[in-house]
């Protein structure tokens, strides 16, 4: 298993859930951040913003399944512009159903 952390423009938010949700992959947990890249921030006119808001979704997939996940996470959320979004994967030791108790997702 692998978690997958995502952050995202938050107006491109409904269209990578709306693309993972018609491939059959609909859990995620989603977290309002804040943060910078490269670029660190932007200037608009006179006014900078050291962190601009973005969106993370959190999401654990079998690891068969990870590859194609971030392709339609990368198709879904590009622009083109600066501040796209990064994609970071790690892997889950152990993943727990609480209703059950059954290991897995
Ligand atoms: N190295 C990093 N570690 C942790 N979070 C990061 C890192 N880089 C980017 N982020 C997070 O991702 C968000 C979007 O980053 P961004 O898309 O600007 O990355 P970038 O590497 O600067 O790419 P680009 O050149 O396309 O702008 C940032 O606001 C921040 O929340
Ligand atoms: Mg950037």
């Amino acid at each position: 298993m692998q978690l997958i952390r995502a952050i995202i423009r938050p107006e491109k938010v409904d269209e990578v859930v709306d693309s993972l949700d018609a491939k059959g992959f609909s859990a995620f947990t989603r977290i309002d951040v804040f943060g910078r890249g490269k670029q660190k921030g932007i200037q608009i006119g006179p006014t900078v913003y050291d962190e601009l808001a973005k969106v993370m979704l959190m999401i654990a997939v079998n690891n068969e399944d990870s590859d194609e996940i971030v392709r339609i996470i990368e198709e879904s959320a590009r622009t083109g512009s600066f501040g796209d979004g990064k994609i970071f994967i790690g892997p889950i030791d152990e993943a727990y159903t609480i209703r059950t108790g059954e290991m897995g997702l």
